[in-house]
C-alpha cells in the first residue's frame, strides 16, 4: 500500500492558511482540501432549516447531509456563517461524522494538502509535514476585510477584528479537538508577509519532510 502524503495546515481565523494550503497543493501537485468549508457547510444546513447551531439535533442532521463538493458556494464565505461554523464545530458528534471524509481524503494519491484546526492533532496526527499559521489579529482582521470588500459590502474593520478573536477563543476553549499547534509542527507567523513571501517561508518548512516521503515512496 502507498503511504499517505499529508501536508496539516492549520491555524487562527483569517491568518491565510487556506491561501497557503492551496499554493503548496499546487506546487506539489497534491489535493486540497480547505476542512473548514465542511463546517461551514454545517452551519448553512442548520441556518437553511432555520435550526439552532447549539443543538446537537440540528446540527449533526446537518452535518449528516452536506455535500462536500458545495465547498466553492460563496454563501459559505459570509462572517456569520464562520461565526455559526465556530458553534457546530465544538459539538463531539459533528465533528466525528465529518471525520472520515477527511481522513478517506488524506489518502488520494499522489498526496494532499489540509487546512483547519485540528489536521496536525486529531485528523491527521501522522501527517508527513504540519505547519501552525498566526498572524496579529489586526492583520487578520485587514487582510480578512479586504477579502470580503472584494466581493460585496464587508463589515466594520474593528467588527471583523471582534468576530476572529471570539472565534478563536472559542475555537481554543472548546473540550474537543482545540485550536492548537501539534508539537511537532513547525510555526509560521506571517504578520509581516506578503502571500509570495508566505508561501516561501512555509516550502522553506515543508519541503525537506515532503521530499523524503517522496523519495521513500520511489525505493530510495
Ligand atoms: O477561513 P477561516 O480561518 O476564517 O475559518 P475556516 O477555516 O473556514 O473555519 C471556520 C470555523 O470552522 C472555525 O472557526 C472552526 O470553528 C471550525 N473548524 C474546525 O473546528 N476545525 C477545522 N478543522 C476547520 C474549521
Amino acid at each position: 500500500m502507498t503511504i499517505p502524503i499529508v501536508i496539516a495546515v492549520d491555524g487562527t481565523a483569517a491568518s491565510g492558511k487556506g491561501t497557503l494550503a492551496k499554493k503548496l497543493a499546487r506546487h506539489f501537485g497534491f489535493h486540497h482540501l480547505d476542512s473548514g468549508s465542511l463546517y461551514r457547510l454545517v452551519a448553512l444546513g442548520v441556518m437553511e432549516a432555520h435550526g439552532d447551531p447549539a443543538k446537537e439535533a440540528d446540527a449533526l442532521a446537518a452535518a449528516r447531509s452536506i455535500d462536500p463538493a458545495r465547498g466553492d458556494d460563496p454563501a459559505i464565505r459570509a462572517a456569520e456563517v464562520g461565526n455559526i461554523a465556530s458553534i457546530v464545530s465544538a459539538i463531539p458528534s459533528v465533528r466525528a461524522a465529518l471525520l472520515d471524509f477527511q481522513r478517506s481524503f488524506a489518502t488520494r494519491p499522489p498526496g494532499a494538502v489540509i487546512d483547519g484546526r485540528d489536521i496536525g492533532t486529531v485528523v491527521c496526527p501522522n501527517a508527513t509535514a504540519k505547519l501552525f499559521v498566526d498572524a496579529r489579529p489586526e492583520v487578520r482582521a485587514h487582510r480578512r476585510w479586504l477579502e470580503l470588500s472584494q466581493v460585496g459590502a464587508a463589515p466594520e474593520e474593528s467588527t471583523i477584528l471582534a468576530e476572529i478573536v471570539a472565534r478563536d477563543a472559542r475555537d481554543r476553549a472548546r473540550t474537543v479537538a482545540p485550536l492548537k499547534a501539534a508539537l511537532d509542527a513547525r510555526l509560521l507567523d506571517t504578520s509581516d508577509l506578503d502571500i509570495d513571501a508566505a508561501f516561501v517561508a512555509a516550502l522553506v518548512l515543508v519541503q525537506p519532510s515532503v521530499e523524503n516521503a517522496l523519495k521513500a515512496r520511489q525505493g530510495g
